[in-house]
């Protein structure tokens, strides 16, 4: 009954989950501004960075919010109930939904923490081979509570730890994990939560034949500890489309906005002293801002097109709900796409249960982007 009932109030026929053409335009144009309190008129209020898709993606919101309704009660019973650190409910949600999705026989996961993305990626396929890389193993965390280890899963981690550039794929998938049968490439999901630089993942990753990649941290311009896709594909335009001048009404939007998005990037944040926007004030960041690497304009238009080249779909999971009902004040909407729940989807959202949920578990939401590569 609650499914009919769903399939009513949503919409079936949206079919394209990228933006919306009309945002195409208006991509980096500010529009007008009704305070700063989450509302679903707020969502890309300032603009939404894309990298260009080829072909679009093959599910529509009906799907997604169908799969919210199975994703839940699985969610409710996650071995890490506070995964500090780690994805909370929106990303949890973009990555089962993914791999069920996809239906990736081998999961290679980039950073792995306490476990809960490999519970998680477990949960949606109960049958595919996964094989964590990270430099801890999740039992490390046991001071910190509960963690979660996969019996079927291959551990590379501590002594045996090996960074995905360095991994030696083809022996690992074909003599470890296959014990010497083919292995499709087209069917393996690379999932990196690890804080290196997307460049750098998006290259190693086509260098070994993969496709099908997904992206925790995709951090909005101005932000986090690595070069992001979303930082890569943020403008062409020589010059910059970002006003770096302190009386744009950009500027003003943006200080407005920090007061009430504990996430919201400001002109400070934004540029560097010297003007420079793109990246993170300019700089190229990696692995948890250990290192920092001053780029110029055309580096940044040059990587973007490189990255363009390889894209075959770039798609953002949509935030779940919006502030409005979820009371999340971290991310900032007018950074992000649509919300698979708007404000006025109170109903559904209280008879999914999320009304039950802490905020908390809504604040993490970092553009997660599942990139397919040609
Ligand atoms: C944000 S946590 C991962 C959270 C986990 N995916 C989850 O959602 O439960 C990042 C993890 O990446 C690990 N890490 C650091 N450098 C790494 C590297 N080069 N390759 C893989 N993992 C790395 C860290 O030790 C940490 O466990």
């Amino acid at each position: 009954m609650l499914l009919l009932l769903l399939a009513f109030e949503w919409n079936l026929d949206w079919k394209h989950l990228g933006p919306p053409a009309s945002w195409a335009s208006e991509r980096y144009c500010v529009r007008k501004i009704d305070g700063a309190g989450g509302h679903s008129s707020d969502f890309g209020l300032l603009g939404v960075p894309w990298c260009k898709s080829k072909i679009p993606v093959e599910w529509s919101k009906s799907e997604l919010l169908f799969g919210l309704y199975d994703f839940l009660p699985v969610y409710a019973t996650r071995p890490v109930q506070h995964n500090q650190w780690g994805t909370r409910l929106d990303h949890s949600f973009g990555l089962w939904f993914l791999a069920r999705r996809l239906q990736p026989e081998i999961i290679i996961e980039s950073g792995v923490h306490r476990g809960h993305s490999t519970w998680i990626l477990r949960q949606a396929m109960p049958n595919a081979s996964i094989i964590t890389l990270s430099p801890e193993h999740p039992r490390s965390h046991e001071s910190e509570g509960p963690f979660y280890v996969d019996a079927k899963a291959f551990y590379f981690t501590e002594e045996n730890f090996t960074d995905f550039a360095s991994m030696d794929w083809d022996q690992v998938l074909g003599d470890v994990v296959r014990h010497r049968f083919r292995v499709d490439k087209a069917k393996v999901l690379v999932f990196f939560d690890d804080h290196q630089s997307h460049l750098k993942r998006v290259q190693q990753a086509q260098q070994a034949g993969f496709k099908h990649l997904v992206f925790d941290d995709n951090y909005d311009t101005g932000s986090g500890d690595e070069y992001s896709l979303r930082q890569i594909c943020d403008q062409l335009t020589t010059g910059g489309g970002h006003s770096c001048s302190l009386s744009s009404r950009e500027a003003e939007v943006r200080s407005q906005r920090k007061r009430a998005w504990e996430r919201a990037v400001d002109m400070t944040e934004l540029c560097s002293m010297s003007g420079a926007w793109w990246g993170i004030r300019g700089e190229m960041r990696d692995n948890f801002d250990k290192i920092k690497v001053p780029i110029s304009h055309q580096d940044h238009i040059e990587n973007y097109k490189l990255v363009q080249s390889m894209l075959q779909i770039y798609w953002e999971v949509p935030p779940l709900a919006s502030p409005s009902l979820s009371y999340q004040r971290a991310y900032d909407p007018a950074r992000t796409v649509g919300p698979l729940l708007g404000e006025d989807e109170r109903e559904v959202y209280n008879r999914l249960g999320l009304d039950k949920l802490d905020e908390w578990e809504f604040s993490e939401y970092i553009q997660m982007a599942y990139a397919r590569l040609k």
